[in-house]
């Protein structure tokens, strides 16, 4: 009889069916009332009194053995008599890996908020791009070296309707915006601009710009260095300096550079800013008369003012990125190091 319990404990331990079906006949062939455990019990009646003590001990765990499983199992099977997954509800969440956002998209959106409070809005324009938008409405003069083959990555060459070409920089968005748009206009254009430059530390071939454009009657260079100022302090801090360098482009007369006081070392000099105290950041200027007509706006009565930012030139005194080629190699460890998604 001992042997018998032991079988069928073991049986009894080993069952894991779980279709509903299953348990059910499990549950009728142990403990029904012609089942297994109503014949041991009988055959007990009759064993010797000596043994009695520990087969008596022997059924109950086998009997408690057996309620336990069939308990156990019912709970883990649904009434269509699907196996449930046995889900512990009170563990902790186990959040899914969350990534980090580029942080040239993180600086491209804080640009954009800070001129959207000063009421500039967005717009877009295409990548590839023709000759006319990218360089001549611009007023680049045919031989200009910006249009050479090395500046510029050309995608057809066409005699008759200009080269089409990856635009070189987002000062293309202005002329569609002025060709579509009366005065007053203020809006910036943010995009991925290409160049024909080797890859280093400091140059890429593809690398991100934020433009903006305000035109409107009377609008001068001191609008154009207050909205610079406002830009740099909200982008910096309010200890920001900001100085304007004269330089050239063909889009602007006149034309400038702008340089924030370096905000690595306030100025005192460090290797960001070449022992200068100041950080070249963009390029700015009143949009060029031959412009605002190339484009079909009275450069009589309106006048306006035009910056171009570099997001990878900004981002690198912000975060002190000492290698442009970080930003597109998509390495982990330097991403991780930003700003979570959440
Ligand atoms: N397009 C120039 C560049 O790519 C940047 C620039 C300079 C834009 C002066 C402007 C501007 O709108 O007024 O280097």
């Amino acid at each position: 009889m001992k042997n018998k319990i032991e079988q069928y404990l073991h049986e009894a331990e080993q069952f894991a069916e779980n279709s509903a079906e299953q348990v059910e006949s499990f549950r009728i062939r142990f403990l029904g009332k012609k089942g297994v455990l109503n014949d041991l019990f009988e055959d007990f009646k009759k064993a010797a009194p000596t043994d009695k003590k520990e087969l008596g001990q022997m059924l109950n765990t086998l009997k408690n053995t057996i309620q336990n499983k069939v308990a156990e199992l019912r709970e883990s099977t649904d009434t269509d008599g699907h196996h449930l997954e046995l889900h512990d509800l009170t563990l902790p969440v186990d959040f899914a890996e969350a990534g980090t956002r580029h942080p040239i998209s993180t600086v491209r959106n804080q640009i954009v908020e800070i001129f959207a409070r000063m009421g500039f809005t967005v717009a877009e324009g295409p990548e590839i791009e023709d000759d006319w938008h990218n360089f001549t409405a611009l007023n680049f003069p045919p031989d200009h070296p910006a249009r050479d083959m090395q500046d510029t990555f050309f995608v057809e060459h066409n005699k008759i309707h200009g080269d089409i070409a990856l635009r070189t920089h987002t000062s293309s968005v202005q002329v569609r915006t002025m060709e579509n748009n009366q005065p007053p206009i203020r809006q910036i254009f943010p995009g991925r601009v290409y160049r024909n430059e080797a890859i280093s530390a400091r140059a890429h071939c593809m690398f991100h710009q934020v433009e903006g454009l305000y035109i409107d009657r009377e609008v001068s260079f001191a609008d154009l260095k207050q909205a610079l100022l406002v830009f740099a302090r909200e982008m910096f801090g309010a200890e920001t300096q900001i100085r304007l360098r004269p330089s050239y482009f063909p889009f602007t007369e006149p034309s400038a550079e702008m340089d924030i006081s370096c905000n690595i070392c306030g100025g005192k000099g460090c290797n960001i800013c070449k022992y200068t105290g100041w950080v070249e950041v963009l390029g700015c200027g009143m949009v060029d008369p031959n412009v605002l007509e190339n484009c079909g706006i009275d450069s009589k009565t309106y006048s306006g003012f035009a910056f171009g930012i570099g997001i990878e030139r900004m981002t690198m005194v912000k975060y002190r990125i000492n290698d442009l080629r970080l930003y597109f190699e998509n390495d982990v460890r330097f991403l991780r190091q930003f700003e979570s998604v959440y």
